[in-house]
């Protein structure tokens, strides 16, 4: 029997036109559970591995200049994983923060949160919240870490807080128009993304910015998070350089 590894050797990053970059990308990390799996090891495994495509992709981010950053690293329906699993992974958030705010600093990034974070233990809150405020004076990228979250519960947050604001007078129903809604959203002061990646083969959108990815282009890749590397991130910028987003229109109005 033949075995074929097909390897792709091509440097991504060359083609990539430094004057068409994403302002900002999604990244659903997904397929960590499958990556241990295959190695032989439990799921936890797969999520401490995934760290190191994590460091990839933001460092990767920085250098090319791409503005935000937004990962999607705990949704809310994940809370009902076994405690165990959940319990690793706010740890590894915890260890992984306090590894990584040196580099944060030195790469001039600024972290920012959205999501249920009332939800988090406390000491993941805490450091969150200490490393928010640190690295706030950073000007480079934004990364936007989406931790509890779920566009339902955000959206249903927005309803929520709109409908106080319309109770306490502070907001006038004939004022509401896309503008005024998006303010409500956790991503208010971030841009929609321009690109959606996810890993591991799935085809959904499992709950994430249903809002704000109305046009986002999409690209799936069957590479599971752990192995995803800095040339596969620079291919997905590629494909997403090669689309024509016509945004209603037709081809000749936008080419013209
Ligand atoms: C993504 O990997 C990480 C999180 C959802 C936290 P998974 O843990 O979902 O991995 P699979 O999908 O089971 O392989
Ligand atoms: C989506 O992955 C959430 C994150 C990557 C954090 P899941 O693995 O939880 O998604 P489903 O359950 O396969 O849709
Ligand atoms: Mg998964």
């Amino acid at each position: 029997m033949q075995i074929v590894i097909h390897i792709d050797k091509m440097d991504y990053k060359e083609l990539i036109d430094k004057k068409n970059l994403p302002r900002h990308i999604a990244i659903i990390m997904d397929g960590n559970g499958r990556w241990a799996k295959k190695q032989g090891g439990i799921r936890i495994f797969g999520h401490q591995n995934g760290v190191k495509s994590v460091n990839d992709v933001v460092e990767a981010s920085a250098e090319l200049g791409i503005q935000f950053l937004t990962l999607y690293a705990f949704s809310t329906e994940n809370w009902n994983r076994p405690k165990l699993e959940v319990e690793a992974l706010m740890g590894l958030l915890v260890s992984t923060i306090s590894n990584e705010l040196k580099n944060l600093t030195k790469n001039n990034i600024r972290l920012l949160v959205i999501g249920n974070i009332a939800q988090l233990p406390k000491n993941v809150r805490n450091k969150l919240l200490k490393t928010i405020e640190v690295t706030s004076i950073n000007s480079g990228l934004t990364l936007v870490l989406a931790l509890s979250y779920s566009s339902r519960w955000e959206i249903n947050e927005a309803v929520v807080n709109i409908a106080k604001d319309i109770k306490n007078n502070t907001l006038q129903v004939e004022d509401i128009n896309e503008t005024v809604f998006k303010k409500y959203l956790s991503t208010s002061e971030i841009p929609d993304p321009e690109l959606l990646i996810r890993t591991s083969g799935e085809y959904r959108i499992s709950n994430f910015l249903l809002y704000q990815l109305a046009y986002t282009e999409l690209y799936f890749t069957e590479i599971l998070w752990p192995d995803f590397s800095k040339n596969d991130f620079y291919k997905a910028i590629n494909d997403y350089q090669s689309r024509e987003r016509r945004f209603g229109m037709t081809s000749e109005q936008i080419t013209k």
